[in-house]
C-alpha cells in the first residue's frame, strides 16, 4: 500500500534514472547486522552499474512514494495518471472541476485498451460535479479529501429520474451528483479510505428554508451502468443521499464509512434503486435517514418505468439511525423489490430495524425478503411495516394501484432496550401476507409500550419469538416450523471476487 515514509531519491547518472528508497529500507540495506541476500544483490547491481562514488543524493525530504501501490478491485487498469498532471491543486480553495473532468475525459481514450485509473493524492480537492467514464478507477489516497463546492453554479442541473417523474425535493430537475456516471461499463470509485466531503450544511439549511429551486445533489450517483464498485472510502456530510446506484447491475459497495449528523435531512446511506445484482457489505453508517434504503421508483412513474430492485445482498452492516430505519424497503417501490438477503447486521440506537414503507397508489411489490442474524440495541420498533406512508409524487397516482407485500422472513435476532417489538400495518383490503418471524428475542425497555405488538391487515406465522407476537402471526411452536426461510444458494454477485491491482505512475 501507499507509504509516506521518508525516502531519499537517488539519481543514477548512467541510467538517467531516479530511485526512491525509503529511509527504513536504506537502514536495512546499510546496517551490517541486517544485510540480507536481496540487499547484497541490490547493492552489487548499484555498484557495478554506476560505481558508488558517483551516487548523488539530490533530494532528501518527506515525499510520498507515489510510484507504486496495491489495492483491491474487481478489475485492474493498464494506464495510470495523477490528478496533479492535469493541473489539480489540493489546497482546499482552488476549484478542481476542470482538472477532474479534463483528466477523466483524457483517460477515457484508454477504455478499450486496458482501462485507466486516476489517483487523487493527499490534499483537499475542492470541486463541483464531474462525470466518470467506462473501464475507469478513481482512487483516493487516505489523506485525500474531495471537497464538494458550495457554489450552486458548480452543479449542472439534470433531468429528473424517469421512474420518479420529478426531483425528490422539488418539481423538475435536480443537481447532478458530486461524482456522477451514466451509461458506463466497469467503473470503480475506491481508495485507501480517502474522504468525500459533501459540505452539506449549507444545502440542509437551504432545504429547510425552502430556498432550493432543484433537488439537492447526492455524493455518488451511477446510472444505467453495468459493473460498479464503490469501496474503501469515507463519505461525510452529503447534501442528501450518499450513494445512489440506479438502473444499474452488478454493483458492489464495500467498506464504506458514511457519517452525517443524525438530524440532517434525507442523508440516506446507500440507496440501490431499480438495480439488479447488488452486494453491500462491511459498511458503517451513521446518518439522518435510512442506512440502506431499497427503492424502485415512485407511484405512476415507477409503475410505468417498471424496473425492480432484485437480487440484493446486504451483510455486515453497522447502522446508527435514531430517526430512521436500518434497512428500509421503499417508500418508492413502484417498480418492485424482490429477493433481498440481509444478514449479520448490527443496529444501534435506531428507530426501526427493517421497515417496509408503501402506500395505496404505489403499485409494485416487495416480496421474497430474507433477514437473519440482526442484533439490535436501543430501538423504537424492531419491525415496522407501514401501508399508509403517503408521500406521493403528485395527485395523478392511481388509487387502484395496490402494492403486493408478501413472503417476508425474519429470523435469528436479538434485540434489547426496545420500546415496542413491532408495528405491522398493512392496507385494508390488501393485506401484507406470508410474514414469517422465528427465533427472535426482543427485550423491552423499562419505558416500553404496554402492548408490544400491534398488527392490522397482515398475515403470517411465528415461531420461538418473545414477547409473544400478535394473533395475526400465530405461534407454530418451535418443532413445527423451526425457522423461516433463508435461501441457501448464492446470488451471482456473491461470486464476484476482488483482485489485487497495482497503480504505477507513468513518469
Ligand atoms: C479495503 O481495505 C481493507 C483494509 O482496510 C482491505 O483489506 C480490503 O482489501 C480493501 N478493499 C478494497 C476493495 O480495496
Ligand atoms: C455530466 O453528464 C451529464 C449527463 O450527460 C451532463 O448533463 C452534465 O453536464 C455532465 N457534467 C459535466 C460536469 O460535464
Ligand atoms: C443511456 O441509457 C439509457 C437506457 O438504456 C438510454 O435511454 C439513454 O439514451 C442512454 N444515454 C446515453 C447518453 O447514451
Ligand atoms: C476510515 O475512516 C473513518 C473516518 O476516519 C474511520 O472511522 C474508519 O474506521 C476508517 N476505516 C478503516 C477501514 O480504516
Ligand atoms: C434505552 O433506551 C433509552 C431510549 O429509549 C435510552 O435513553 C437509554 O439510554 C437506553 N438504555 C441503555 C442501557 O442502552
Ligand atoms: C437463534 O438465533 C441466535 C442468534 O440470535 C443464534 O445464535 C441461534 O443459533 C439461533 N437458534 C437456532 C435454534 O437456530
Amino acid at each position: 500500500m501507499l507509504n509516506t515514509n521518508i525516502s531519499v531519491r537517488i539519481y543514477i547518472p548512467s541510467l538517467s534514472f531516479y530511485v526512491n528508497i525509503p529511509i527504513a529500507q536504506l537502514h536495512i540495506m546499510f546496517s551490517p547486522k541486517k544485510i540480507q541476500v536481496m540487499d547484497v544483490l541490490i547493492l552489487l547491481v548499484l555498484a557495478l552499474t554506476v560505481a558508488l562514488p558517483s551516487l548523488t543524493i539530490v533530494e532528501s525530504r518527506k515525499v510520498p512514494v507515489l510510484d507504486y501501490f496495491e489495492y483491491s478491485a474487481v478489475s485492474c487498469r493498464a494506464y495510470s495518471a495523477s490528478l496533479i498532471e492535469f493541473g489539480g491543486a489540493g489546497d482546499g480553495t482552488t476549484l478542481n472541476t476542470i482538472a477532474f473532468q479534463t483528466a477523466i475525459d483524457h483517460l477515457s481514450q484508454y477504455a478499450s485498451s486496458g482501462g485507466s485509473q486516476l489517483y487523487v493524492p493527499p490534499g483537499r480537492w475542492l470541486t463541483g460535479s464531474f462525470n466518470l467514464t467506462s473501464h475507469f478507477t478513481l482512487f483516493l489516497h487516505k489523506d485525500a479529501v474531495i471537497l464538494a463546492s458550495q457554489d450552486q453554479n458548480d452543479w449542472p442541473v439534470i433531468d429528473p429520474l424517469p421512474s420518479y417523474g420529478r426531483g425528490r425535493d422539488t418539481q423538475g430537475g435536480r443537481f447532478s451528483s458530486l461524482i456522477f456516471g451514466t451509461n458506463l461499463t466497469d467503473v470503480i470509485i475506491t481508495g485507501d479510505n480517502g474522504t468525500i466531503d459533501g459540505q452539506g450544511d449549507l444545502w440542509w439549511q437551504k432545504f429547510r428554508k425552502g430556498e432550493l429551486s432543484y433537488t439537492r445533489p447526492y455524493l455518488i450517483e451511477i446510472m444505467y451502468s453495468d459493473g460498479v464498485q464503490i469501496s474503501n472510502l469515507t463519505l461525510v456530510n452529503s447534501p442528501s443521499w450518499n450513494v445512489h446506484p440506479v438502473y444499474s447491475s452488478n454493483v458492489v459497495v464495500q467498506g464504506i464509512t458514511i457519517l452525517a449528523p443524525v438530524t440532517s435531512p434525507n442523508t440516506d446511506g446507500i440507496n440501490p434503486d431499480s438495480c439488479t445484482n447488488t452486494r453491500i457489505e462491511d459498511c458503517y453508517i451513521v446518518s439522518g435517514d435510512d442506512c440502506v434504503a431499497v427503492k424502485s421508483g415512485w407511484d405512476e412513474y415507477g409503475i410505468t418505468y417498471g424496473m425492480p430492485t432484485k437480487q440484493l445482498v446486504i451483510r455486515r452492516l453497522t447502522c446508527i439511525s435514531p430517526f430512521s430505519a436500518v434497512i428500509a424497503l421503499g417508500s418508492e417501490m413502484s417498480g418492485g423489490i424482490q429477493d433481498v438477503r440481509a444478514e449479520d447486521i448490527v443496529a444501534i440506537n435506531s428507530e426501526s430495524g427493517v421497515r417496509i414503507k408503501t402506500a395505496v397508489g404505489r403499485g409494485g411489490y416487495v416480496k421474497d425478503i430474507f433477514v437473519r442474524r440482526m442484533t439490535m440495541k436501543t430501538m423504537k420498533w424492531a419491525f415496522w411495516m407501514t401501508g399508509n406512508y403517503g408521500s406521493h409524487a403528485d395527485d395523478n397516482y392511481d388509487p387502484n394501484a395496490l402494492p403486493v407485500i408478501q413472503n417476508i422472513n425474519y429470523r435469528d435476532m436479538v434485540a434489547e432496550n426496545v420500546t415496542m417489538a413491532a408495528r405491522l400495518e398493512g392496507i385494508s383490503g390488501d393485506p401484507f401476507t406470508g410474514i414469517c418471524i422465528s427465533n427472535v428475542t426482543i427485550q423491552l425497555a423499562k419505558k416500553a409500550k404496554k402492548v408490544p405488538w400491534t398488527c392490522t391487515d397482515v398475515a403470517g406465522i411465528s415461531s420461538d419469538v418473545t414477547p409473544m407476537p400478535c394473533d395475526l402471526l400465530p405461534d407454530q411452536g418451535v418443532e413445527k416450523i423451526g425457522k423461516c426461510t433463508f435461501p441457501e444458494d448464492n446470488l451471482p454477485i456473491e461470486d464476484v471476487k476482488v483482485q489485487t491491482c497495482t497503480f504505477r505512475r507513468n513518469l
